[in-house]
């Protein structure tokens, strides 16, 4: 399929392909799509996922968008009421990015939505895009392929010169048509609420929409409730850097010091840590009564965004 188009000639099958088994061996490759390059990785697999925010250094966990071939992929992940499917329709393949209720059933790891129980979706346009995903057969997890704090990649030479080395593969495209980041749309309930403006035009998403909400500014005051990236903090209170559970605790180890039990690497692995962060505070939440006593993780590496992350869940919350 990706062989074609003598119109298209700068990547084949063949480089598809083998991105594509990259992918699915765990690997990062970088790839172009209409708006940006992406910084891929298998989507289903945690430790893969937590090696996009070690290449690219980001010192917290942002959910990331979970990039399928079609609608039919996109709903194996996430339900789709009547606007978001009429949203879908329209628009994908496109520069939008719909968040959606996570499925019980859904394959993509818990840290590619940081924890949150839904999940960023697109279905991006381009025919390198198109036939990596497909060859892919699994959600591949993918935020702009630069470093933390630098400008996004339309070239890829600009991804070279950003990630070159920390990469297994980059695909090359040519610049990038749109050249900005999709639109993020939250549908909650019926409603649409802008989350990030994009390369899809605002009007364009209100003529089938109507008027998007738009939360403020501030993080810490979501505009209605439940939907925002106001990011996951189990129920339990957090103590950190404990040695020990104290009585009604229960301790979460890190590496191999650590007491029988709930371990977020026994190995000591921060990847592996990374990936299996909301996954066991999810599991081992005992809602508001309970109390998690985390042991010290090394704040080097993704150590510091497993430090972040778990110091914003310790903070005094007011509800
Ligand atoms: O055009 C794009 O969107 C590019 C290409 C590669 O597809 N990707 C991209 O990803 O820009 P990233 O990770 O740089 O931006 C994802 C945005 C962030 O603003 C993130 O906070 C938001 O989507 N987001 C992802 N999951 C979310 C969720 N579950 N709830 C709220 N916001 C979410
Ligand atoms: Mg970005």
């Amino acid at each position: 399929m990706p062989d074609g188009h003598p119109e298209q000639p700068m990547i084949d099958g063949k480089e598809i392909a083998r991105a594509a088994a990259l992918l699915r061996a765990g690997r990062l490759v970088a790839f172009p799509t209409e708006t940006v390059y992406g910084l891929g990785a298998d989507a289903t697999n945690g430790t893969a996922v937590a090696g996009i925010f070690a290449a690219k250094n980001r010192p917290s966990f942002n959910p990331l968008i979970a990039h399928v071939p079609d609608l039919a992929a996109a709903r194996d992940l996430v339900t789709f009421d009547d606007l978001a499917e009429r949203l879908a329709m329209r628009f994908w393949p496109g520069a939008l990015t719909l968040v959606l209720p996570r499925r019980d059933t859904c394959p993509v790891a818990e840290i590619c939505s940081a924890g949150l129980d839904t999940l960023a979706v697109r279905v991006p346009a381009g025919e390198i895009a198109q036939a990596l995903l497909r060859a892919v057969g699994r959600p591949v997890a993918a935020p702009s392929a630069n470093p933390s704090g630098r400008l996004s990649p339309t070239t890829a030479a600009h991804v070279i010169s950003g990630l070159g080395d920390r990469v297994a593969m980059v695909l090359d495209g040519g610049p990038c048509p749109v050249g900005v980041e999709s639109t993020v749309i939250g549908v909650f309930d019926g409603q649409a609420v802008l989350l990030r403006p994009g390369g899809l035009a605002v009007e364009e998403i209100e003529a089938i929409a109507g008027t998007l909400s738009r939360p403020s500014g501030d993080p810490d005051a979501p505009a209605s409730p439940g939907m925002l990236a106001s990011h996951y903090a189990p129920a339990s209170a957090l103590r950190l850097n404990a040695t020990a559970a104290e009585p009604g605790e229960t301790l979460l180890g890190f590496g191999p010091d650590a007491p029988p039990g709930p371990n977020l690497s026994p190995s000591g692995d921060l990847a592996e840590a990374a990936a299996n962060l909301f996954q066991v505070l999810h599991s081992i939440d005992r809602g508001e009564t309970g109390r998690i006593a985390v042991m010290p993780i090394p704040d080097h590496g993704l150590g510091l965004a497993i430090n972040d992350r778990l110091t914003r869940a310790a903070a005094p919350r007011d509800g």
